[in-house]
């Protein structure tokens, strides 16, 4: 992140602030933010999108009420998936019109509160839910601005993407098999539903174009059969989230800039050779916005070398607070950061304390060989993904994200407590 440095003594700071003093004002483990970063993360997609296209932030990388005021303040809106995201969007004072409702399985009653609450779009993910979300409409006395996201037959990964004929997952309306001309047909019948576009998230983590320019393209091509078989020009494409970042120097992250430019030129081309005025185009990236802002902060504890293995190197954490590496084989890097060092680096794995062997933070890192139990670890670009995937396994405690700013470090997400854990346990 932008305002992290290291100084003659090793020890790295955020914002000018030593780590080694955040350690010991909020203990450890715990995330550290940068919302300067995150701010200017938010900053360098709106300025690339411009006033013609509209960037969501995707809270299920990262949201608490703090996160909700700085994209709000940034001019950002926010994509929910769940009741509980949009209580938080709600709560922290983002305006309902600037939020998108995702999801495969929305409760009725999480329908309910957000047509009510006069969410900006709903965007509906199967043929049953058409019906459910123009009902509630309907009984409330709303017409529902909607979107419909359909699976183009993209299977992005990482660096690649696969053409697949088949849709083989939950999310989505395929466009294969007229599908999802079958579901503008039944949306645009129904009186409480306003359909606004259509919808593509192709992946995660993503860093190559293709798969984004084959989605564009067949989300255009529905768009002009649309047109053909209603009269009807939908006037928004929203191109999902998925955006790589760089967990190790071998990433190579496009930046906002050339992500808007390219995703722009792709939609202008497409919509110009199929007689199509350009609809507005929205993204909605989580991890690359958070992803980067944030590093996890261990104390090293138990240090166990393995004769012609490596050394186990245990942190006060674990795959409580990172599950990427245990759950995708996720790549991170790791570092001392409470002193210099000038011992020989030797291989270790950094693991946390839980009881099982796949509970892995880093899986292959060099740290120096005179590593001792009180060192402090950083592991960067842990924004995304980790706290909103964090766990009470073996009853730990949640750690706190601790926001820096202008010299200054608060809070945003504290600390849980065993009172916290207690207090759910009522039997
Ligand atoms: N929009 C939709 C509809 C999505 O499903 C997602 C992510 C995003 C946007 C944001 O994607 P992003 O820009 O953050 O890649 N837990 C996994 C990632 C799951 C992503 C799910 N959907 C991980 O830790 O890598």
């Amino acid at each position: 992140s932008r305002t992290v440095r290291r100084g003659d003594d090793g020890v790295l700071t955020v914002g000018g602030i030593p780590v080694t003093t955040l350690a010991e004002e909020f203990g450890t483990p715990a995330y550290i933010l940068d919302e300067a970063d995150f701010r200017a993360r938010c900053r360098a997609w709106a300025d690339a999108f411009g006033a013609d296209a509209d960037v969501f932030y995707a809270g299920k990388a990262f949201l608490s009420r703090a996160v909700v005021r700085w994209l709000h303040e940034e001019g950002l809106n926010l994509d929910v998936c769940s009741g509980g995201e949009l209580a938080t969007a709600l709560s922290a004072g983002m305006p309902a019109e600037r939020i998108a409702f995702h999801g495969n399985n929305k409760t009725e009653a999480e329908i309910r509160r957000a047509v009510e609450a006069g969410v900006g779009r709903i965007v509906l993910d199967s043929f049953q839910e058409i019906v459910r979300v123009a009902h509630v409409a309907q009984a409330l006395g709303r017409r529902q601005r909607v979107q419909i996201r359909v699976t183009v037959g993209v299977e992005a990964h990482t660096h690649e993407f696969i053409a697949t004929a088949h849709e083989d997952q939950k999310f989505g309306i395929a466009l294969a098999g007229g599908q999802a001309a079958e579901a503008v047909r039944r949306t645009l019948q129904l009186d409480g539903l306003e359909l606004v576009g259509i919808h593509s998230h192709i992946g995660s983590q993503i860093f190559d174009m293709a798969g984004f320019e084959v989605a564009a393209r067949r989300v255009v091509a529905l768009l002009a059969e649309v047109r053909d078989e209603h009269g009807v020009e939908l006037p928004e494409i929203d191109l999902g989230g998925g955006l790589g970042i760089a967990y190790t120097p071998d990433d190579d992250p496009r930046e906002p800039h050339e992500i808007a430019k390219a995703l722009g030129e792709i939609v202008r081309r497409e919509c110009d050779a199929a007689g199509l005025a350009t609809p507005r185009i929205s993204v909605e990236p989580g991890r690359a916005i958070v992803g980067p802002t944030a590093f996890t902060v261990y104390e090293v504890g138990t240090i166990k070398p393995l004769e012609g293995l490596r050394t186990y190197v245990s942190v006060d954490g674990g795959m409580s607070d990172n599950i990427r590496t245990a759950l995708y084989d996720a790549e991170y890097t790791v570092s001392l950061v409470s002193r210099t060092s000038d011992a020989e680096p030797v291989l270790c794995r950094v693991v946390g304390k839980h009881c099982e062997s796949g509970d892995i933070v880093v899986r292959d890192a060099f740290l120096p060989a005179d590593l001792a139990p009180g060192d402090l670890i950083a592991v960067p670009a842990t924004g995304a993904y980790c706290r909103s995937m964090a766990s009470n396994y073996n009853h730990a405690l949640r750690p706190p994200v601790v926001a820096v700013a202008d010299g200054a470090a608060r809070v945003i997400v504290r600390r849980e407590t065993e009172e916290d854990l207690l207090r759910l346990d009522v039997g």
